[in-house]
């Protein structure tokens, strides 16, 4: 057993495990935040997705004992307008991926602000339009069992519109 600091939304979980234990595991099991979900376990779709320093990462391949002192954001310290516009657009049914599309449309809105291009961006030189095909392939690691897509299209669509310096294209 190791002895590792986890620190999520702000608060430091002193915690002892297994170094083999997984973040996503770490953060359900030896810290009682059960919003992150554990869908295939093996990085295949997106619900296990949380932020590390800003960043999107899948929880369930990353080592918890790799993440001490790094600064971890999971839906339960997410406070962002993104979450409203998921309810207006309907951007759920059962809700089982939303955390994990929620943090994951967060950092892609990140990303898309540093200017990082997609697969699908086809001027790499300048700043990419934020499109619908845009926010799909940005978005493709998440996987909808629901096929909620078109709803959780609109609502990063209409966050970037409104928090962006760059116009969400509607298509
Ligand atoms: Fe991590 Fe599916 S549970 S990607
Ligand atoms: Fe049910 Fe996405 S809302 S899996």
């Amino acid at each position: 057993m190791t002895k590792v600091r986890i620190r999520v939304n702000g608060v430091t979980h002193p915690v002892e495990l297994e170094p083999r234990v997984s973040l996503l595991d770490a953060l359900r099991e030896h810290m009682a935040l059960t919003g992150t979900k554990k869908g295939c376990d093996q990085g295949a779709c997106g619900a296990c997705t949380v932020l590390v320093d800003g960043e999107r990462i899948v929880s369930c391949l990353a080592l918890a004992v790799q993440y001490e002192d790094r600064e971890i954001t999971t839906i339960e310290g997410v406070d962002e307008p993104l979450q409203e516009a998921f309810v207006r657009h309907d951007g759920f049914q059962c809700g089982y991926c939303t955390p994990g599309q929620i943090c994951s449309a967060l950092g892609m809105l990140a990303e898309h602000r540093a200017g990082m291009p997609s697969a699908v961006t086809e001027q790499v030189a300048t700043a990419p339009t934020l499109t619908h095909e845009e926010i799909r392939e940005r978005m493709s690691g998440n996987l909808c069992r629901c096929g909620a897509y078109n709803g959780i299209v609109a609502a990063i669509e209409e966050t970037a519109a409104e928090t962006d310096t760059t116009k969400a294209a509607a298509l």
